[in-house]
């Protein structure tokens, strides 16, 4: 038994009618319809931090909120900066869901809802684990400051500017948020009833073209075999920047690519993935990729090129014998450690118009990007947090890279120097920004543990 313990267990429900209350709040971030929405789930996350006796701020941006929160500073104790975000992903299509998106249902011990995982469920087990702490013991042992966005998934230009110093408080921002280790619940475990440490992400450049050939929809018959068509050109693009062996085309893509040691590969394998399990799951007779890498390599530490979006000509029922005159792409790259995001670029750029013949006009947009990183494992902090997920877990973590991207990390090496613990709590089939999205209510209270358990580890630290 724990010292803390006895309150998680006589707030156990409570912690989840709270989180099942935030989860109603349709905080879809990127859709302007939802505005007045996402800030009241701002303000629902204040009014909580506000509760628990934080200094708390509401930060205005040219998006949706800030919230910053803190404790007190401890002195002679480190200082953790714990970041998440509360705007969500669209939840279309619509139909796909089992239950409503927003209307939290439990089946089988998970919570379904969107946001569930990514990123609601899993950010306010540090509420309440500091909540935990406070009530338990009184006081923190060291400073926890709380900076949580809502636009991590349309871009956070929000966070972007306020971290630029444009939003100018009492406090220049790098001092405000100054801190020794940085926490992000926001990503997997290595499976159930098997917690982990993330200790690499994939970094992403994305984009968008649009091709434009004739001044009009053509009849095909009319006209096809004398003018380019926008839709037959766009594939020929999508399908020159990728061949049949998984590797990327565009020259010098993988120059600066840092391979993976000997010692990580045999870590990964170690693992003891099972590409079956894997490939039945997901319902696939066989998985495809980049050759002479297992699946745990190239999902953690190989770049990659995906469309993510397609459109052109008909999609109606039945046949329509039409030349469009537009054609459309969204794509992206996940990129590894060492990959430039910016020399990407230039290179899609470059090769893109070299595929497009001058009949066609291409509108080239890049829509943003960040590098990748691996985090350095022989940190005291790491050690920490591997010792409160053993008392949160009961399992002691293994250390896993991951292919999503969460680019605040960067900025956290970059202005503060400081590494990041990336600690998730979700599962990789918890259905992150597709239908029935969800988060394991046991896990969640075992971050919520894990949570409380991680102050003291921390506090052990000496500054
Ligand atoms: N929480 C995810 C990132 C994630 C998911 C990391 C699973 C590791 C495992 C985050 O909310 C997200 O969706 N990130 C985007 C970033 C992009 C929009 C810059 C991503 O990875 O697609
Ligand atoms: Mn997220
Ligand atoms: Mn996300």
């Amino acid at each position: 038994m724990s010292e803390f313990d006895s309150y998680l267990n006589e707030n156990h429900d409570r912690f989840e009618s709270d989180l099942f209350e935030w989860l109603r709040m349709p905080s879809i971030g990127t859709d302007s319809a939802y505005d007045d929405d996402t800030r009241k789930t701002a303000e629902w996350l204040a009014q909580k931090f506000i509760d628990m006796g934080l200094k708390t701020e509401t930060i205005e941006t040219c998006g949706h909120p800030l919230i910053y929160a803190e404790s007190p500073k401890i002195e002679g104790a480190p200082t953790v900066l714990v970041y998440g975000h509360y705007d969500v992903q669209p939840p279309d299509p619509l139909e796909l869901w089992d239950t409503p998106p927003f209307e939290p249902t439990v089946r089988d011990g998970k919570v379904f809802a969107r946001g569930a995982t990514d990123d609601k469920g899993q950010m306010i087990t540090h509420v309440f684990g500091v909540e935990a702490y406070l009530k338990t013991k009184g006081a923190l042992p060291i400073q926890v400051k709380f900076l949580i966005e809502g636009e991590e998934e349309s871009g956070g230009a929000g966070l972007k500017a306020f971290l630029n110093g444009e939003y100018d408080a009492e406090l220049p921002v790098k001092e405000k948020i100054s801190a020794d280790i940085a926490v992000i619940s926001d990503c997997s475990q290595y499976g159930p009833g098997q917690p982990a440490i993330t200790y690499g992400l994939k970094g992403i450049t994305y984009y968008q073209v649009n091709l434009t050939g004739p001044n009009r929809d053509l009849h095909s018959g009319g006209f096809g075999g004398t003018v380019a068509n926008p839709a037959n050109v766009l594939c020929k693009m999508m399908a020159a920047l990728i061949d049949e062996n998984g590797r990327v085309q565009i020259p010098g893509f993988y120059d600066d690519v840092e391979e993976l040691s000997d010692r990580e590969r045999e870590q990964f394998s170690q693992l003891g993935f099972s590409d079956q399990e894997y490939q039945d799951e997901l319902g696939l007779n066989a998985l495809a990729g980049e050759a002479g890498y297992t699946t745990l390599e190239r999902r953690w530490a190989r770049p990659t090129f995906d469309i993510n979006g397609l459109w052109s000509g008909y999609q109606g029922e039945g046949a329509k014998t039409v030349l469009p005159a537009k054609a459309g792409a969204k794509f992206s790259c996940r990129l590894v450690p060492n990959q430039n995001p910016e020399v990407i670029q230039e290179g899609m750029r470059k090769m893109l118009e070299g595929l497009c013949p001058d009949s066609i006009e291409m509108e080239f947009i890049a829509l943003h990007g960040a590098p990748g990183f691996v985090l350095s494992l022989d940190s005291p902090f790491m050690e920490a947090a591997a010792d409160a997920i053993e008392q949160g877990f009961g399992v002691r973590p293994v250390f896993v890279r991951s292919g999503g991207s969460i680019p605040v990390v960067n900025a956290f090496t970059e202005m503060l120097g400081i590494d990041t613990l990336l600690l998730g709590w979700g599962q990789d089939d918890d259905n992150l920004h597709s239908p029935n999205e969800k988060f394991s209510l046991e896990d969640f209270h075992r971050g919520i543990k894990s949570s409380c358990c991680l102050w003291d580890e921390v506090a052990k630290i000496a500054n």
